[in-house]
């Protein structure tokens, strides 16, 4: 489907680059970020108008998408956006938030005659720019059905779970797996350096084995750059893990390398590191002593 008039809401790591596909495939797209300079400089580079509010943005549209931050962000934009959006247009919400929201929102949405989709993403800010997404969705078949071709302008995967908030809660075993992962890489990549490895050499040998995996693949080479000014922010990693652990702890289940991993992250937080990747784990070896001496 092209040709749809979409509205795209947050034009942050994640949202600019989705919504400068949704432009590329022939979509028209009005965007909107709260910082004016952002959009500003978004819609200069794909020759488009910035909007300057949320009501102008989605006046009209037929989708209306959106990449914020957190749970109040959502919810903000979200309810902004509801009051303006004509009968009948689906909202598709990729930011990362708990299931509890996800179900409220669509619940509002449906009482305005609206669709709703969440559609948490994964794949990073270089899937984003690749058009190489994947989205796990929750929705009605029929929500999902009209939502599909539009989030297909920059994913490769696109799933439904089931109904509303289910997209959300997948993101959470997504995020559970991928916190024990990058803990791994770091403490395999301060191993290797430590016992003085050739850290190119070591990933050639074992990136197509039983230790591959996308972090490694995306990972493993700014690691060891100690480079990690890019990519997934810390501060929104804290914030998936609390969620995670808050939903985890109201089905009595204790998740002990999430919280572990989690604890770390608080650290890199409170070293001032909330907006470095997440891969960033690795730096706390630099300051545990021998590692890359
Ligand atoms: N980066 C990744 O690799 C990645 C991967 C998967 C999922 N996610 C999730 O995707 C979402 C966005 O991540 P990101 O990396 O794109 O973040 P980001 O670069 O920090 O961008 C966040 C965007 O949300 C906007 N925003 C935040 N709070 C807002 C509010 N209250 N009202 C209106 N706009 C608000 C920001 O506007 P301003 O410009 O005005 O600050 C900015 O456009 C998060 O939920 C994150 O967990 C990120």
């Amino acid at each position: 489907m092209s040709g749809s008039q979409v509205a795209f809401l947050g034009l942050g790591v994640m949202g600019g680059p989705m919504a400068g596909w949704l432009v590329q495939k022939g979509h028209q797209v009005r965007a909107w970020n709260r910082s004016p300079g952002k959009a500003e400089s978004w819609a200069s580079a794909h020759a488009v108008r910035p909007s300057s509010s949320i009501a102008q943005a989605v006046d009209g549209a037929d989708m209306v998408l959106a990449c914020v931050g957190d749970d109040p962000d959502a919810r903000a934009v979200a309810e902004a956006a509801f009051t303006h959006m004509r009968a009948g247009a689906i909202y598709i919400d990729h930011t990362t938030t708990s299931a509890a929201l996800a179900s409220d929102l669509s619940k509002q949405a449906h009482n305005r005659g609206l669709g709703w989709v969440d559609a948490p993403v994964s794949g990073g800010q270089a899937g984003a720019v690749n058009g190489r997404l994947t989205a796990m969705c929750g929705a009605t078949e029929a929500d999902f059905s009209a939502a599909h071709p539009v989030m297909s302008a920059y994913c490769a995967t696109i799933v439904r779970i089931g109904e509303a908030g289910t997209g959300q809660l997948t993101k959470m075993v997504n995020q559970i797996a991928i916190a024990g992962v990058v803990q791994g890489l770091a403490e395999a990549m301060a191993f290797a350096k430590a016992q003085g490895l050739d850290t190119d050499a070591v990933l050639a040998a074992i990136s197509k084995g039983a230790a591959g995996s996308w972090q490694m693949d995306n990972r493993w080479v700014s690691m060891a750059e100690d480079r990690f000014d890019f990519g997934f922010a810390v501060d929104w990693m804290r914030k998936d893990l609390r969620i995670v652990l808050e939903a985890a702890e109201a089905k009595g289940l204790t998740l002990e390398l999430t919280k572990l991993v989690d604890g770390y992250y608080g650290e890199i937080q409170a070293a001032g590191g909330g907006r470095l990747d997440t891969s960033s784990l690795a730096r706390r070896f630099r300051h545990a002593g021998k590692a890359e001496e």
